[in-house]
């Protein structure tokens, strides 16, 4: 028998973006040090080079996160017994074939739950992916990951899976408040399956964050030509350059962008005026690198018990497996 047709429901209201976009750069911007929150770096442009850099030579956590699914994906959907399958920021669902296949090949999964903010993109998927696993539910989520956990469907086992190494991008107070928040939502006895890029040498980490061919600092430049058209700013793109550096007392890379000139920029949509000194930097992302012992304190401070974690051949990133407890 095959499933329903799939559902989508959008938990986000139309004006989400425009509101928490103002919200966001008032805090941002309005305060010293500046900060942009990354995830406004996706828009069609941002997503499209994004996806340029997950195919730089340089760029190694697609590739060694999907070399760990390919080598284990098996073995994980044989560590838990899970039957529904959700996953946050599922964007096109690319890697997650790979997990879908090992738990359809299980017998046990009855259904998917792919999250994401874009409602485009979530429909494709949602299509492509009732047509490839006929007997699983399909049921998408218009939603924000920080907002919508308390939502999720329940009712039988779920694994929730959280690839990419994105939890890397919160700081270590918003990554506790995420965990926090899905343990909440879940279970005792559910799942968690994470991504998280590894400590390694801070040549590899500045060369994958500082291409030879400039995609990601095109990727960051993008988040001010996003404010210059979501809220009227006036940002010249060029008076700015892009500033990637290891912090290896925060074990993260902190991404920038520099002013090389003093300069006032007006923000209408956000109501806001900010002067730039010469050589102030905005922070547009951040991107923390794990150790196991980390991985490890982090999620048993919000519940979880760590199963197992699985790495690349090259100890590159890891994939954790965890239960709440
Ligand atoms: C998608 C958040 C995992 O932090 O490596 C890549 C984003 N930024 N190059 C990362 C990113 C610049 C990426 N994540």
């Amino acid at each position: 028998m095959s499933s329903p047709a799939p559902v989508v429901s959008v938990l986000l209201d139309p004006d989400w973006a425009a509101g928490s976009l103002v919200d966001d750069v008032r805090r941002g911007l309005g305060a010293k040090p500046l900060r942009l929150p990354p995830k406004w770096l996706y828009d069609d442009e941002g997503s499209r080079l994004f996806d340029l850099i997950t195919r730089l030579p340089e760029y190694y956590p697609t590739e060694a996160e999907r070399a760990i699914l390919d080598l284990h994906g098996a073995d994980i959907a044989a560590a838990c017994d899970a039957s529904t399958l959700v996953e946050l920021g599922s964007g096109t669902s690319d890697k997650t074939r790979v997990l879908l296949d090992a738990f359809d090949a299980t017998g046990r999964l009855r259904r998917f739950v792919p999250v994401d903010v874009s409602e485009a993109t979530l429909r494709a998927a949602a299509d492509m992916l009732d047509r490839r696993y006929p007997d699983v539910a399909i049921e998408a989520v218009v939603g924000d990951f920080t907002l919508h956990l308390g939502d999720l469907p329940g009712g039988d086992r779920r694994l929730v899976a959280f690839l990419g190494g994105t939890i890397g991008n919160l700081y270590v107070e918003e990554r506790g408040a995420f965990l926090g928040a899905l343990a909440d939502s879940l279970e005792p006895g559910d799942w968690l399956l994470i991504g998280t890029d590894l400590v390694k040498s801070s040549d590899r980490l500045i060369a994958a964050y500082n291409d030879s061919q400039g995609v990601t600092s095109a990727f960051v430049a993008n988040s001010l030509a996003v404010l210059n058209r979501e809220l009227g700013a006036d940002f010249d793109l060029d008076a700015y350059s892009y500033v990637p550096f290891w912090d290896a007392h925060m074990e993260r890379m902190d991404l920038r962008l520099r002013s090389e000139a003093p300069q006032r920029v007006s923000i209408p949509g956000a109501d806001l005026e900010v002067d730039l000194a010469s050589g102030e930097e905005i922070r547009v992302e951040i991107s923390t690198k794990f150790r196991p012992e980390g991985i490890r304190a982090e999620l048993g401070a919000a519940g979880f018990e760590v199963e197992h974690i699985w790495t690349d051949p090259a100890d590159d990133f890891a994939l954790t497996l965890a239960r709440l407890r």
